[in-house]
């Protein structure tokens, strides 16, 4: 039998229409654009506006966007996972909603956290189900409604996130397309530096926690930006090396779009070219799971079949890595 290789074969994905604009959090924060756009590369961020509306909303229209767009029924796939840091709710499973709203009546389903890596985990995830021959469909969803946990009078952090949805299928390929190897790291030393102090098990929901503002995400930026150069760029090199890659090879570098110059200095280490960088951060902002599909989705027309991407994360936790991945399809 041949290997069988997990293959992306399909993205869809969905952006909340409400844009808020660097010029619009100037009369929010003391900010300004020059400060936005030089310090990170973001220019405008989109929000879910809505009462009733969670992770779950642009996860399922997310999915609705991919199996429209693959002429795909629902009720093939074998597997939902939603990558998220923010779930509709605790304890109930956002990915298990989603399945059943968009009618993946055969399939199981659960969430996976790894804050900013959790689609990159995610795409571990999904591909050894793939790999071990037991499943033929897996849909993958990062969703974040980062507006929901984010204090908009905190210029250090409101300026960074926003809301979005990026979806893709994962399935089985004979010909050697898809996943090709992972590099997966974490370190709970930044745990101080990037969480929410209250609304979990260690420090349940008060009206005292909720008065001290503390079920907001709190970031120490210096920090963790520092974390997320140094890491970044190990493992995507390390990637490339140990697959014999030279940046001759490497046609795309799909990284998390938290920071432009967090983005540039990895490209700056694996010798890539500006042209092979994918960047939409200037549109979206940091939009935590849904940063890699989006870029997937916005850049898709681009990608040819046998397109050597590497894909790389860094996010709160620590967690972080890379992956490499032969594109399967041309549009
Ligand atoms: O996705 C998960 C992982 N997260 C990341 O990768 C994010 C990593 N961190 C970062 O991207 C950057 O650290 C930030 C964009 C968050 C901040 O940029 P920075 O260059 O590290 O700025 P800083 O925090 O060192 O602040 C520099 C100055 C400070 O003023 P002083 O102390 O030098 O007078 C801040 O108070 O800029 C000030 N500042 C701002 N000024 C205008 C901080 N935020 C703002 C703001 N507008 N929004």
């Amino acid at each position: 039998m041949t290997k069988i290789n997990a293959a992306i074969t399909a993205v869809g994905c969905y952006l909340p229409e409400y844009v808020l604009t660097n010029k619009e959090l100037e009369q929010m924060v003391d900010t300004n654009d020059e400060w936005i756009t030089t310090r990170t590369g973001i220019k405008e961020r989109r929000i879910l506006k809505g009462a009733g509306k969670g992770s779950s909303y642009m996860a399922i229209k997310a999915s609705q966007n991919l199996l429209e767009k693959r002429g795909l029924n629902a009720t093939e796939i074998d597997l939902v996972i939603v990558a998220t840091a923010t779930a509709d709710m605790p304890v109930a499973s956002t990915a298990v909603y989603v399945a059943t709203e968009i009618g993946a009546t055969n399939a199981f389903a659960f969430d996976l956290q790894a804050a900013c890596s959790s689609f990159l985990y995610g795409m571990s995830v999904a591909s050894a189900y793939i790999e071990s021959g037991k499943y033929k469909k897996v849909l993958l969803i990062g969703s974040d409604k980062m507006s929901s946990i984010i204090d908009y009078t905190d210029r250090a952090t409101c300026i960074i996130f926003g809301d979005a949805a990026g979806a893709v299928l994962f399935e089985p390929n004979h010909d050697g397309y898809g996943l090709q190897d992972e590099l997966l790291r974490s370190d709970g030393i930044g745990r101080s530096y990037l969480k929410i102090d209250a609304g979990g098990s260690i420090l349940p929901a008060s009206a005292e926690t909720v008065s001290n503002k503390q079920h907001y995400v709190f970031q120490d930026g210096k920090t963790v930006f520092k974390y997320a150069v140094s890491n970044m760029a190990d493992v995507s090199e390390k990637i490339m090396e140990r697959n014999n890659l030279t940046h001759n090879d490497v046609n795309w570098l799909a990284a998390h779009q938290a920071n432009k110059r967090i983005i540039d200095a990895t490209a700056h280490r694996m010798k890539l070219d500006d042209s092979k960088v994918l960047i939409n951060i200037e549109k979206y902002g940091n939009t935590t799971s849904a940063t890699l599909p989006l870029l997937l989705c916005d850049f898709e027309d681009q990608l040819k079949k046998g397109d050597n991407i590497i894909f790389a994360s860094f996010g709160g936790g620590f967690t972080w890595g890379a992956i490499y991945l032969k594109w399967a399809y041309s549009k």
